[in-house]
């Protein structure tokens, strides 16, 4: 009777977290047609976003949950993702209703140039406003994101060569720095070369090279959360925060250390990015746990795999990075590569993942985990997910043009 009871329980489990359906993907379908599509739904979808959401005064999207739309205001670490999807799809589809939206959603996050108690200045002012500057060269937007610069630079403490994520838990991390930390150097390199201030390049630097030396393991996973003691300048903990253990690999760290040392890379030339970036993609793509669909589990050591979450943030990040990465390396791993963010984008775009026209909450894509051990934004659409989702679909139609 007892073995029933927990036979029945595991079924319904196991039936509970089974990964989404992706029989529906069609692969009769010329990539660059299902690019297309992929975008014009996607137009249509924040179309729908942008005007749901014009009357909330200073809210953004956040995610939406439980039938229910969860906004944020500017502060969210996510403020600038929204805005630069609609830039995106701005400079992929000349709509000027789009472009308004696009010019009203990035104002409404300038106020965060002003961010110095965390490390997100950059994903809040570099995804909108720099977005935003590149397409249209404005040179408010250029202030917006110097002051952001020396915003961001005030966290770097040259004593510990790193720019300090957070200032949160101070009990337990002196001087925590986060894989994702990585992200925000682009601001700062950007602003060296439009400043003429090598001092934003030198901060990204010693926190690139720093975290090379400290971050990663033997076999180029990365932990999440390294505290620095601040007397010695070495980690004093390495820990994990939204992962399953400390000494397991986050599936959105792997990809956020992966685009950080692909960009890296491109703006530097430096050799040791490009080996760092390569070293991480093939313990990502390589993985035994990744599945056939390369969409990852939000944990690639998560004890319950296959019966668990996947994570499409994961996912879009790691495609917008293969495919940036694929253009510094020999022809062979291009390609093998460039098969994976294929694969990537042709199940994302599948009814498995991609949202129905005004479902989801107007988010285009499904089945996203913020954080599973903060029991926060599991299994849900989500912003980053949607921003880099258009971000590789972009970098994925200039390769096909
Ligand atoms: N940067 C926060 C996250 O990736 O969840």
């Amino acid at each position: 009777m007892m073995n029933n009871l927990l036979l029945i329980c595991l079924l319904f489990f196991s039936g509970l977290f089974s990964s989404p359906d992706t029989s529906k993907t069609d692969p009769g379908k010329s990539l660059k047609s299902v690019v297309d599509n992929a975008f014009i739904f996607s137009g249509k979808q924040s179309l729908l976003m942008a005007r749901r959401y014009r009357d909330k005064e200073g809210s953004l999207p956040r995610t939406y949950q439980n039938g229910r739309d969860v906004s944020s205001d500017s502060r969210w670490w996510c403020s600038g993702f929204f805005p630069g999807s609609l830039w995106y799809i701005y400079e992929n589809n000349r709509n000027p209703e789009v472009l308004t939206y696009a010019q009203q959603y990035t104002d409404q996050v300038e106020r965060e140039k002003y961010t110095t108690d965390n490390h997100d200045v950059g994903f809040m002012i570099y995804c909108s406003f720099g977005n935003g500057y590149r397409l249209t060269h404005n040179e408010h937007y250029k202030e917006v994101m110097l002051t952001a610069s020396k915003s961001l630079s005030t966290r770097y403490n040259p004593a510990v060569g790193l720019i300090r994520s957070w200032d949160h838990n101070k009990d337990k991390w002196q001087y925590p720095v986060i894989i994702d930390n990585i992200m925000n150097l682009e601001l700062l390199l950007w602003a060296a070369d439009n400043s003429g201030d090598a001092r934003f390049k030198e901060i990204a630097l010693s926190h690139a090279d720093k975290t090379i030396k400290h971050h990663f393991r033997p076999d180029y996973s990365s932990y999440h959360v390294v505290s620095y003691d601040t007397t010695t300048a070495l980690p004093h903990l390495k820990q994990t925060h939204q992962g399953y253990a400390d000494e397991s690999s986050w599936s959105r760290g792997q990809a956020w250390g992966l685009y950080g040392y692909t960009y890296l890379y491109r703006e530097t030339k430096d050799k040791r990015y490009l080996e760092q970036a390569k070293n991480i993609a093939a313990y990502i793509v390589n993985h035994p746990h990744m599945p056939k669909d390369y969409i990852p589990y939000w944990d690639f050591d998560a004890p319950d795999i296959p019966n668990t979450f996947r994570d499409v943030s994961a996912a879009t990040v790691m495609a917008s990075a293969l495919i940036e990465l694929s253009g510094f390396l020999d022809k062979p791993l291009a390609a093998k590569y460039m098969k994976v963010v294929e694969t990537q984008i042709r199940t994302l775009a599948s009814p498995a993942y991609t949202a129905k026209l005004g479902e989801n909450g107007c988010f285009i894509l499904k089945h996203s985990v913020g954080s599973l051990p903060g029991k926060s934004e599991v299994d849900v659409p989500l912003t980053y997910a949607d921003y880099y989702y258009l971000e590789a679909l972009s970098r994925l139609k200039k390769r096909l043009n």
